[in-house]
Parts: structure tokens; C-alpha cells; sequence
């Protein structure tokens, strides 16, 4: 995660946090068995899933497999960087950040202050520049009144080629300004020129309110209309939704509607309803998934009724489906030819747009009428046919009630009994029992039964000191399954004999390894403390042998290929200490 802070820093400032106080002055916890819930703050839910050790000093959802330290819940929970978390932990404890280490390397600052100054540069044109009145009468004339410009902070890019060039930036800013596109170099001579010339500015926020690029309309019929700033280490356009930002100010969102056009997010919030997303001229991604599952439980997509809005929507359902769990509500509204929401809104006001929400096509009407349009059903091939369709999208879902009822439908409209695999059956079936964790959390649970590696992190997640008694074997990458985290992990306790599970939770804090430590740290709400410290020497007594049989492995083909009396006796030594090693333990743990 963040290298520029000294660990030790990081581990003592977690050490004299307590996690659960943080939570509970945010989210109220309930005492419960020897850990504290709560409902989760993630996602919605009505039964508590979110889960906090007091003793670990980390959370874990069993819902949304949200999880962490003190440090990445207000990463989190409050939009914070790393940074600025952890100094919000270290300040009530008279800690400092260690300055000089605070700003080396940070890349993105300059890129967020350059986008911050030419969207301030822009709103201050639409107040004062001598041609302003041309695109006040604009938006005027597209209904928006001038609270809402404000809300949306948007600008005025006047015409002529070098207005925010020419202003007196540092040399620094002005490369940011050149790295966030907003400036190029001229083409003929020195120079530069403005990229956004003469069109309505609409900036683009993240999550924390800060712009990020921008959008420039022009006033007119000239091409292109839409102008956005390209893609930059602070800007990602498959993954930011315009009007996020904007939504979220206007409390806990029940649902959020996708729509195409900044035009229609601000035209829907001029009208009052203040809950629509962008996306930015992308297809809808899965990252744009994710996030809008961090904020809703509800997501409407809103699209043109023609062909290429129904490829559209398309897109949404794949995007859609790896991610949804019980709970979660996906519709699809299909607008008239010639309509979009801002033209829709404008002709029959905000209660006529909700009423048409209402009618939205639930994700499996929409799913099964998309998969069986160029098919006829009284037919049995065509019946086949749908179904593998649908077996093969809802395959990669998690277990959820969602899935089951593709199931049920896809029996109900194909009469096929065996619409599913026997193996399929069998998750679904289990999906009952466990409270539907996300898939990659599923998978990380069950594996933590069985591989040996995992059983060793499981081990080390309830209690880092018993590295000290691991004697790691030397192994090729692919020896074992997840033989490289449990090598890191190790690597990191040598380096770091006092790290807590926080800690190491925190080191991997935002990546795959780091949700797959979570989940295996999650055990620990499972399982009852009596985890013998027997079972760290049987886990070290495989991991040995294991390294045994694996250079047995090696040697036994140097001697094929070329024998020797040295590598016969040191063969026969091998097998002699695996031997032994088997001995010690009547059932040597499985791997
Ligand atoms: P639309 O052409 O539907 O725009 O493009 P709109 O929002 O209805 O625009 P108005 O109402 O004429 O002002 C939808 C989205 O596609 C992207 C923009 O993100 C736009 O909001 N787009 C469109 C571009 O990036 N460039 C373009 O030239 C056109
Ligand atoms: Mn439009």
C-alpha cells in the first residue's frame, strides 16, 4: 500500500487505536458473543452482516466482504486517502505524520490542484468574461436555473485560443495542466494552446468532491459536441460516474439511475430528482458496478429504446451480474425514439419521470426477453438453446436468491427440468445456509478449510506471533497454492515481528491478497477461539515435508537424467527425514 510511511509508524498508530470506539461513533455496534455487529455501512441490509473484533482490531462483512483496519474504514467510510486517515488516527494521539516522507513521490497532487484551478478559472469566466451572456442565455435556455450551475459547478470556456494558457502558472502547474490535457503544446512555435475553447464547462467530480477532468459542451451545433479531457493517472473514464458526487449530497441514496448525457443528470436535478449517474460516454463497466453498489441497493439504467440502446443495456446485465447479491434491485427503462431524460423530464416534470421508473423492466424480464428474441420457444432445440444461454451467464454468479430465480424462471419458461448442472445445484443449494457472501469471500472461505497455505494464514491472521515458529520451506512459486501471499506474509513478520493482524490487513489493504487475508481473518467470528497452538506445528511439520518432497522432487530428476553416488545418498537422506517427519504426527495435516 503506502511505502512512504515508515510500518513502524503505522503499526504503533494501530496500536493505540481502537477500532471499535471508531466505528461505533459512526456506525452503532451491538455487543455480540466476544465481537461487536452492526449493519453494514457498505451496502444495504436489514439483518447486521458487518462484523468488528475488538481483540483483532479488524472488520469484515460477511455481505459485501468489505473489510480492513482502523485505517482503511475512514479510507472508506469517509472518503479519506490514506494519508489523511491515518493522520486523522495519529492526531488525537499527539502523533505526526513524519513530514519529509508526506509528499515525496506523490504524483497526483499537482494534477488534482491543476484541475481544481482551471474548473475555478471557468466558473469565474461565466461570472465575469465580456462574452458570458452567451452561454448564461445557453443553459438558461436548456431550463437549468443558476443554483443548480452552481451545484454542478459548472463554467465558460470563452472563445479564443489561449485564455487559461496564458494565465501565470508555476512551470509545475503548467505541466499538470498539460498532463490533465487541459493545455497542448502549440503545433507551429512555441507555446500553448487551451483545449476547451468557447463551450460550457461541466466538471468532473470523485467521490471526495475534487475534479478530476472535465466536460466541455459546445453552444451551438458545431462538432465534436462533447469535448471531455482525456484519461490521466487521476481520471479513469471506465470507472467514474458524472453527478455521483452531486447525489451523495443529498443524502442516503435508495436508488441511483444511469442515464448517458451530463445534460440529463443535471436536467433530472433541476427537476428534483437529484439521484442520476453518467457514465462518460463508456459502456457500462463492472468498476461502475462496484461503485454504484457501494452507495445504492437499487440501480435504474435509463436508455434509448432503439438497438443500440439495447446493445447498451446489454452491456449493463453483463456488467451486472458477477456482482449482484440478495437484496439488490436492477431495472431498465427504455426511453421513446428521439427522447432522453432531459427532454423526457422537461415534457412531463419529475413526478411523470418517476411514475415511468416505476414501470422499469426488472433484470430478468429484461434478460430473458434480450436472450429469446430470435428465438421461438414452442420449440425444443430453441428451448435448448435458452437454456445453455442462461447457464452460461448465470454460471459466474454468486450464490444468491437473484440466482436461483434465473433458475426457477429459466424452468418455468423452458419446461426443462435439468436446466442445471448437478454441481450447480449443489452451490445453489448451499447458498441457503450461508447468508450469501461474495463469491470471491465464498471462494475464500471454502478454500481456507483445505490448502495449507491458507490454513497457515488463517493461523497467522488470529495471531502473527506464531510466525516466529513456521519454518518456511524453499519453494518454487507454483508448489503450492497460495504459497507466494503465505511467502510475503512470513517475509513481513520477519521484517515486522511486531505486526498485528491490523497491520497486515492494512499492508494489503485495496488489493485481491488483501481480500483473500480478510476473508481468511474472518474465520475468527466462525470459529471458536480453541484453535490449539498444536495445530501451527502441524501446519510447520507439512510445510517441511512439503519442501522435502519437493526437493526430493527435483533431485529425483537430476539422478534420472544423470546418476551419481552423491545424489543417490542424498536422495535416500531425503526420504529418510520425510520420513521421519510423517512419523511425528499419527495423520499429518492433509494438503
Ligand atoms: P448525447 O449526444 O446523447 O448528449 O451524448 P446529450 O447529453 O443528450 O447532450 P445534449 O442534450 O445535446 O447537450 C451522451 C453523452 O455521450 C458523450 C457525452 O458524455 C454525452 O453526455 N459524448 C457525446 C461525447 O463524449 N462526445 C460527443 O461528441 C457526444
Ligand atoms: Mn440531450
Amino acid at each position: 500500500m503506502n511505502s512512504r510511511i515508515p510500518q513502524a509508524f503505522i503499526d504503533r498508530v494501530l496500536e493505540r487505536t481502537d477500532l471499535v470506539d471508531l466505528i461505533d461513533q459512526r456506525v452503532k455496534l451491538k455487543h455480540s458473543g466476544r465481537n461487536y455487529t452492526a449493519c453494514c455501512p457498505f451496502h444495504q441490509e436489514r439483518t447486521p452482516s458487518f462484523t468488528v473484533s475488538r481483540e483483532k482490531q479488524f472488520y469484515y462483512c460477511f455481505g459485501c466482504s468489505a473489510s480492513g483496519n482502523a485505517i482503511s474504514f475512514l479510507m472508506e467510510y469517509e472518503h479519506q486517502s490514506f494519508i489523511e486517515a491515518l493522520r486523522q488516527l495519529a492526531s488525537p494521539l499527539g502523533m505526526e505524520l513524519p513530514r519529509a516522507e508526506e509528499v515525496v513521490n506523490d504524483t497526483t497532487t499537482p494534477l488534482y490542484t491543476a484541475i481544481a484551478a482551471a474548473c475555478q478559472f471557468y466558473r469565474q469566466q461565466l461570472r465575469q468574461h465580456p462574452q458570458r451572456q452567451r452561454a448564461v442565455d445557453y443553459l438558461q435556455q436548456r431550463g437549468l436555473s443558476g443554483d443548480i450551475a452552481r451545484d454542478f459547478g459548472l463554467g465558460y470556456a470563452p472563445p479564443g485560443w489561449d485564455h487559461l494558457a496564458r494565465q501565470p502558472w508555476s512551470e509545475a502547474q503548467r505541466q499538470a495542466l498539460i498532463d490533465c490535457g487541459l493545455i497542448l503544446p502549440r503545433k507551429s512555435g512555441p507555446g500553448f494552446y487551451d483545449a476547451m475553447r468557447d463551450r460550457v464547462i461541466f466538471p468532473i467530480r470523485d467521490l471526495r468532491g475534487r475534479s478530476i477532468g472535465l466536460g466541455g459542451r459546445v453552444l451551438n451545433d458545431d462538432k465534436p459536441k462533447y469535448l471531455n479531457s482525456p484519461e490521466s493517472p487521476i481520471f479513469h473514464k471506465g470507472q467514474e460516474l458524472y453527478g455521483l458526487y452531486e447525489a451523495r449530497q443529498h443524502g442516503k441514496l435508495a436508488r441511483l439511475l444511469v442515464v448517458e448525457g451530463y445534460m440529463d443528470v443535471i436536467a433530472l436535478a433541476q427537476h428534483g430528482l437529484h439521484f442520476a449517474v453518467a457514465t462518460l460516454g463508456t459502456a457500462t463497466t463492472p468498476q461502475h458496478i462496484e461503485r454504484l453498489l457501494r452507495q445504492t441497493s437499487e440501480i435504474l439504467f435509463c436508455f434509448d429504446g432503439d438497438d443500440a440502446g439495447r446493445r447498451a443495456a446489454w452491456k449493463a446485465v453483463q456488467a451486472c451480474l458477477p456482482a449482484l447479491t440478495d437484496g439488490q434491485r436492477v431495472a431498465f427503462m427504455f426511453l421513446e425514439q428521439g427522447e432522453d431524460p432531459d427532454s423526457l423530464v422537461r415534457r412531463i416534470g419529475a413526478a411523470g419521470f418517476a411514475a415511468l421508473m416505476e414501470q422499469a423492466q426488472g433484470l430478468a424480464d429484461f434478460l430473458f426477453a434480450h436472450q429469446s428474441a430470435d428465438l421461438q420457444l414452442q420449440r425444443l432445440e430453441d428451448k435448448a438453446q435458452l437454456a445453455q444461454r442462461v447457464r452460461a451467464l448465470i454460471e459466474p454468479m454468486p450464490p444468491s436468491i437473484y440466482r436461483q430465480l434465473f433458475e426457477q424462471r429459466l424452468r418455468e419458461v423452458t419446461g426443462l427440468e435439468a436446466a442445471t448442472p448437478p454441481a450447480l445445484e449443489k452451490k445453489t443449494a448451499t447458498a441457503t445456509v450461508t447468508p450469501a457472501p461474495k463469491r470471491r469471500a465464498a471462494r475464500a472461505m471454502t478454500r481456507a478449510r483445505h490448502g495449507l497455505c491458507d490454513k497457515a494464514l488463517r493461523l497467522l491472521m488470529l495471531n502473527p506471533g506464531l510466525a516466529a515458529r513456521l519454518h518456511p520451506p524453499d519453494l518454487d512459486e507454483c508448489a503450492l497454492e497460495h504459497w507466494p501471499l503465505l511467502r510475503a506474509v512470513l517475509d513481513m513478520l520477519q521484517r515486522h515481528p511486531q505486526m498485528s493482524t491490523a497491520g497486515l490487513l492494512g499492508a494489503w489493504h485495496g488489493s485481491n491478497e488483501g481480500e483473500e487475508l480478510a476473508a481468511l481473518a474472518a474465520h475468527e467470528f466462525l470459529l471458536t477461539p480453541s484453535m490449539a497452538e498444536g495445530e501451527i506445528e502441524d501446519i510447520d511439520l507439512a510445510l517441511r515435508r512439503t519442501g522435502l518432497e519437493h526437493q526430493l522432487k527435483r533431485l529425483t530428476e537430476a539422478v534420472q537424467e544423470q546418476p551419481s553416488r552423491e545424489r543417490l545418498e542424498q536422495q535416500w537422506r531425503l526420504r529418510h527425514e520425510i520420513e521421519q517427519l510423517r512419523r511425528r504426527r499419527p495423520t499429518p495435516p492433509a494438503d
